[in-house]
């Protein structure tokens, strides 16, 4: 480690790792420290799907933003290949929402009028992909452009890409506080302490400490997720499909997974039998082969929610040089890269598309009216 850094980035999660990439990629010395181990919180715990029309459905500049971070997954992916060797898993095959009711296929036609890309195919079209499918259900809405990575894989090509740019890590250190003198912050570890021009809070889920530091309101809702994976010996489907309560993604390696519980205001790591056995009952009614299938895993994690349900990436509106990059919430995995690069942009002074800025900005948090999203459980 060294003394002095451009910027420190507190967390290393899969969005930390993405802003210590972009950062390193553009000669800006950085380093992420990290409480426990690189990518084991939030980011573990993800199925990894590109959601850009299933988590978010208006047409707007979120809608934006999430179809420019998916886009850039490409070329990234390729570039994490040739520079670490990892294959973060992007998936060719697209993403499906199956209408299993007329209501839902309503929905889901509307959905392809605003979105002109998107695919409608019907019942007997589906049922050639996926023939596990029960009888009643009346279509699919086919995005073929969002598919999914593998969260841990990706995290770790990350941070390994952003070391090979020059980027410094810490692992298994707690950032305990942050304070400014003149232009320089102190960033106070346990035994230790740092300076750094510029600080970055990307401490998902436990970023309201950095909020209340620094004089403003705590706007990160916590919301716990269960899953369990499956690992059938044959081949179901390619797609991820996603329904109105669950989804299930099928992993290069042969895993399928199987998401999530919704629990707001949850902190807590464990994996709950009953949130395990409802999202089993809703999983097994749509496909009952599943159940005589080996079960793999099961596990939970901590999404970081914000008060009005979206990312919270910008400056500090008072406190110069100290930015956050929280609240991603369901699409922490789709949106690290569109982070990565605009946290970037921002401290090296770049164009940043303005709508996205204002869309972003703690700035908003404190305005009146902002605090107005529904966890769903
Ligand atoms: P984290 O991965 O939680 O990383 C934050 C890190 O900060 C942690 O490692 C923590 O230890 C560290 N930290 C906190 N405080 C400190 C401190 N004081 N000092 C040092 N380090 C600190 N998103 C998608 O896009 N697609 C999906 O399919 C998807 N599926 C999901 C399924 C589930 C069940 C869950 C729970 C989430 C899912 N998500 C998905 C959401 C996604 O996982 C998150 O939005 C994303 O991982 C957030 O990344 P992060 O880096 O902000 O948080
Ligand atoms: N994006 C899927 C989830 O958060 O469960």
């Amino acid at each position: 480690m060294k003394e002095h850094y451009d910027v420190v980035i507190i967390g290393g999660g899969i969005i930390g790792h993405a802003i210590s990439y972009y950062l390193n990629e553009s000669s800006v010395r950085a380093i992420v420290i990290e409480k426990h181990a690189s990518g084991s919180k939030a980011t573990k715990a993800a199925a990894g799907m590109l959601g850009v029309h299933t988590e978010h459905r208006a047409s707007d500049a979120y809608h934006q933003f999430c179809q420019h971070s998916r886009d850039l997954y490409q070329d990234l992916s390729k570039e994490l290949h040739e520079l670490t060797a990892i294959n973060i898993g992007l998936s060719p095959f697209g993403m499906m929402e199956i209408a299993m009711d007329e209501t839902h296929k309503k929905e889901l036609l509307e959905k392809k009028h605003a979105f002109t890309s998107l695919e409608w195919l019907e019942a007997k079209q589906v049922r050639g992909k996926i023939p596990a499918l029960p009888p009643e259900f009346s279509g699919a809405l086919f995005m073929t452009k969002d598919g999914h990575v593998e969260p841990a894989a990706t995290c770790e090509a990350l941070k390994r890409a952003a070391l090979l740019y020059g980027g410094d890590l810490l692992e298994n250190t707690n950032v305990l506080e942050v304070t400014k003198t003149e232009d320089i912050f102190t960033v106070q570890l346990e035994n230790a302490s740092v300076t750094a021009s510029q600080v970055v809070a990307a401490s998902g889920a436990d970023s309201e400490r950095w909020f209340k530091a620094t004089g403003m309101d705590n706007p990160i809702v916590p919301v716990k997720g269960e899953c369990f994976s499956i690992k059938p010996g044959k081949h179901y489907f390619k797609e991820a499909l996603f329904f109105k309560d669950f989804y299930i993604v099928p992993k290069p390696d042969g895993r399928y997974i199987a998401g999530a519980t919704s629990k707001p205001n949850d902190l807590s790591s464990d994996t709950m039998a009953g949130g395990l056995a409802d999202l089993m009952h809703r999983v097994f009614a749509v496909f009952p082969d599943l159940k005589e299938e080996p079960m793999q895993e099961f596990w939970s994690g901590v999404r970081p929610g914000s008060a009005d349900g979206l990312p919270i990436i910008g400056e500090h509106p008072t406190l110069t040089g100290f930015y956050f990059a929280t609240g991603h919430y369901r699409n922490g995995i789709l949106l690290a890269p569109a982070t990565g690069q605009m946290i970037k942009d921002l401290i090296t002074k770049q164009d940043v598309h303005q709508p996205f800025q204002e869309l972003f900005s703690p700035e908003r948090l404190d305005r009146k009216g902002a605090s107005n999203y529904e966890y769903s459980s």
